[in-house]
Formats: C-alpha cells, sequence, structure tokens
C-alpha cells in the first residue's frame, strides 16, 4: 500500500491548478444512464472514485471513452458515456460498497427502465448514511421499494409520478437521486428543503441541457416537469471547492502564498470569511483565489460546519489542524456527520492538543509545535487534515493509507511538491 512521507517546515509557495470536483462528477457521470445518446463530461478529475463508479456503469452496459484533454493550460480527462440499453440492473455489493456514491445508480435506473436492485451500501468511517431520505421520496412518486438481502430492490408500473416532497434532512445525496428520477417522471415534482451545494447545480445545468425542466436552481424548493425522454451533452465539471478550500489551508498553515487556479471565490465564502478573520489575506481574482498568510500571526475561530453555503463538513478536519497554529483556542463543532473527529487521536500522536467533547465539539488549542511522526486516517478529508500537519511538523511523517487521498485529491503529491513541500510517495514496490 502507498504512503506519503513528508518532511515539515517548507513555507508553499505558487500555484496550484484546482481539478474538476469529484462530488459534482459523480452524480453527473450518472445522469448519463438517462439517455440513450452520448454524454461528455470534460475537466474530469482523475480520481479513484471515478475509476470505481465508471468500472459500475461499465458491468450495468454502458460505453465509456477516455480521452486526455487539455484545459486553461493543463492535463483533464474527458470522459464520453453511452447506454444505448442498460444490459443489467444490478448495482453489486463490491462495487457499492468500494463507492457508496454508486446509489446515484438509483434515481436514473428506476426512472428509465422501471427496476433496479442497489446494495445498500451500508454505514462508513464518518457515520451511518442513511438512504431513508432518497427511498421515501422513490416511494412517494410510487415506487414499489423492498428490502431484501442487503439491497434494495425498486419497481414502478409504467413511469414515476410527480410528487410533492418535503425532505426532513437537506441532503445532497437525496437532492440528486430524487431529480435524477423526477425529470422523466410523469407530471410535476417539487422537492422542498432540497440541498443548494454547487454541486447540485452543476448536474441541473447537465440535466437542463439534456432536455429536463427544472427551475429552483440555486434554492431550497426545486420544481422539476417530467419529460419523456432527454438527449445527449457535453458538459464541463465544475472545479473543486473542497480541493481549493484544502490548499487554501495548506497556503495558511505554512505561512505561505498559493494563487489557486480556477478555483470558484463564491462557492467558498464561509470558509474565506473564516480565513480573513484569523488574519489570512485572501483575494479573489477572474479565475483564482490568491491565499496568503505571509509573516501573519493567525488568531483561532470558532467553526461550526452546516448545509451550503454554511461552513462545508469536508473542510472541517483541514480547519481544525490550521487551528492549532492560530493563537488562543478555537471550538470546531460537526453537525452533518455523527463521527468525524476521526484525525484528531493521530494529530494529538503528532503533539496537538484538541479536547473532544461528545461526539459533535473539539476545542482546539494554539501549540507551538507539531512533531512528525507515522500516522493513518480513515477517511479522505481527516488524511489530508494529516498531510497539512505533516507539512508544518518537525521531521518526517508517514501518512499510511494513502488510498483514501486517492479518491479524492488529484496528483496531490505532485501539487503540493510544486509549491514547495518536502513530499513524496512512497510505492509498495519501493519498500
Ligand atoms: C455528500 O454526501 C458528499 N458526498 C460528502 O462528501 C459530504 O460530506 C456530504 O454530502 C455533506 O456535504 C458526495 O457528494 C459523494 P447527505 P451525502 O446526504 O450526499 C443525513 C467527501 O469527503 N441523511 O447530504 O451522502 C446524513 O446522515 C464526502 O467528499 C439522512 O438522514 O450526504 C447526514 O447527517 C464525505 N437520510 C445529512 O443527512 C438520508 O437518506 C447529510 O447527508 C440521507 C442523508
Amino acid at each position: 500500500m502507498d504512503k506519503i512521507k513528508i518532511i515539515g517546515g517548507k513555507q508553499l509557495n505558487g500555484k496550484i491548478y484546482i481539478s474538476g470536483a469529484k462530488n459534482a462528477a459523480l452524480p453527473l457521470i450518472c445522469a448519463s444512464l438517462l439517455t440513450p445518446d452520448t454524454v461528455t463530461l470534460t475537466n474530469m478529475p482523475m480520481l479513484s472514485d471515478i475509476k470505481s463508479l465508471n468500472a459500475l456503469l461499465t458491468l450495468l452496459g454502458t460505453q465509456i471513452d477516455e480521452f486526455d484533454d487539455f484545459l486553461d493550460g493543463h492535463p483533464t480527462k474527458t470522459y464520453s458515456y453511452r447506454t444505448q440499453e442498460a444490459t443489467s440492473l444490478i448495482a453489486p455489493y463490491d462495487y457499492v460498497r468500494k463507492m457508496r456514491a454508486s446509489y446515484y445508480v438509483l434515481g436514473p435506473l428506476l426512472a428509465r427502465y422501471g427496476h433496479v436492485e442497489l446494495s445498500l451500501p451500508g454505514g462508513c468511517a464518518i457515520g451511518a448514511r442513511p438512504m431513508d431520505i432518497h427511498l421515501a421520496a422513490l416511494e412517494q412518486m410510487g415506487a414499489k421499494i423492498e428490502i431484501r438481502n442487503g439491497y434494495v430492490i425498486a419497481d414502478i408500473d409504467g413511469r414515476l409520478k410527480g410528487a410533492d416532497i418535503i425532505f426532513k434532512v437537506a441532503s445532497v445525496g437525496a437532492t440528486c437521486n430524487i431529480l435524477m428520477a423526477a425529470v422523466l417522471a410523469e407530471g410535476v415534482t417539487k422537492i422542498q428543503n432540497a440541498a443548494k451545494e454547487p454541486e447540485i447545480g452543476d448536474l441541473i445545468d447537465l440535466l437542463n441541457d439534456m432536455g429536463a425542466k427544472i427551475s429552483g436552481r440555486d434554492t431550497s424548493i426545486l420544481t422539476i416537469e417530467g419529460v419523456e425522454t432527454l438527449h445527449g451533452a457535453t458538459h464541463k465539471v465544475i472545479p473543486d471547492r473542497i480541493e481549493a478550500g484544502s490548499y487554501a489551508v495548506a497556503a495558511a498553515i505554512t505561512r505561505g502564498c498559493i494563487e489557486l487556479i480556477n478555483a470558484q471565490a463564491s462557492t467558498l465564502q464561509c470558509p474565506i470569511n473564516i480565513l480573513r478573520q484569523m488574519g489570512v489575506d485572501v483575494t479573489e481574482t477572474e479565475n483564482s483565489l490568491i491565499v496568503d498568510a505571509r509573516g501573519k500571526t493567525l488568531v483561532g475561530q470558532d467553526i461550526m460546519t452546516d448545509f451550503y453555503p454554511g461552513f462545508p463538513t469536508d473542510l472541517q478536519a483541514q480547519f481544525l489542524a490550521l487551528m492549532l497554529t492560530a493563537e488562543g483556542a478555537s471550538l470546531i463543532t460537526e453537525t452533518i456527520w455523527e463521527n468525524r473527529f476521526m484525525h484528531v487521536p493521530e494529530l494529538m500522536r503528532m503533539g496537538a492538543n484538541i479536547n473532544i467533547h461528545g461526539h459533535a465539539s473539539a476545542i482546539v488549542r494554539h501549540v507551538d509545535k507539531l512533531y512528525g511522526a507515522p500516522v493513518m486516517a480513515t477517511d479522505l478529508r481527516a488524511s489530508f487534515a494529516l498531510i497539512l500537519a505533516g507539512l508544518i511538523a518537525e521531521g518526517e511523517t508517514i501518512v499510511n493509507r494513502v488510498y483514501h487521498l486517492y479518491r479524492g485529491y488529484e496528483k496531490l503529491a505532485e501539487k503540493l511538491a510544486a509549491v514547495g513541500a518536502d513530499i513524496e510517495v512512497i510505492h509498495e514496490s519501493d519498500e
């Protein structure tokens, strides 16, 4: 298994190109199942999660073609997806277990074919991660749903029917799944308390380009007028706001200056405000964000995660690590996931001063120094927090279980090395 070795203490300066957003790309890929035509996605990140979902679509009968591309002077991938006719309507356990966003096939397959069998993903390191909101909404649209042998088996006679749906929680996954189900339903579907994350706006843009009729983008009430068929389209994936936020913290924690090319400041207003309140200079340009912490003494801030546009849970671990270097104490409260402080015990092994209260809050106090250590994390963002700690720690840090990072950070070591980090991937075969 690959590891990452970091020798801490380097100030990071330079430019980092922000890749296409993983959490936008995953539902976009599944939207291609709604049409027999070709859906082409550009600015796709090269990540293991994308490969895992592509493997599932291939199993379902999708023809996938991959092209090397060059966008804004940087190499990216373009993928085209064509599901003329699905050859299977089953998403098996081994695929969903690896990549829970595989559940995005549920809405599209049910809407187009009237039947789907999806292995329930179950919980993961950050929480229980139920699917009850997705399933209740599909039942309201007329689907018959059974849970058997760990699978959701969903059927519908004819087409799904439009319905008035109120989500009890503004779930990102349920909003995507029900949007993809409702676009081919008979009649009008209204989703109240829909999630407003930018990745949902990106999905709505693709679906509307494919011929769907969705209104209410960026609001919590979405109205979908069902259509009988959808056609192909070409779509550029939005930049990854969580990747941009993570590298913004890399600049701040090393008291360096990084320009994040292609970062969309409008999608990061809450984290940018926190950085500014801490004392970091953040400049928004037309196609980048410049994060400058050179010579700054930073002041700790309290953070509470929330649904968009609130502070993203996917940046909580990274900002928690940053607070270790800020003056005073910072209260970090996690409201979205019930088990998202798994980075804390590892950070404490590096010398961090953090007190966790219950499952939801952590008090982070300033430390003068962190010390390198072998560490491992149980999820993607927690792993990035350990990379950040390694960047400022004295001596050598070895981050194990790097496959978590491969799921969501394209060319992480290359990008950090290019701005001055002493970082190296140790491949299993090198050991
Ligand atoms: C998405 O997960 C992201 N994943 C997560 O990013 C992110 O942390 C999360 O949204 C919140 O922003 C992808 O986009 C692939 P939710 P998702 O449904 O859709 C509760 C990362 O690091 N809920 O919005 O699974 C749930 O328990 C990942 O890239 C129900 O109660 O999240 C949670 O408390 C990790 N019932 C809240 O809603 C349901 O049926 C938000 O979950 C569904 C969710």
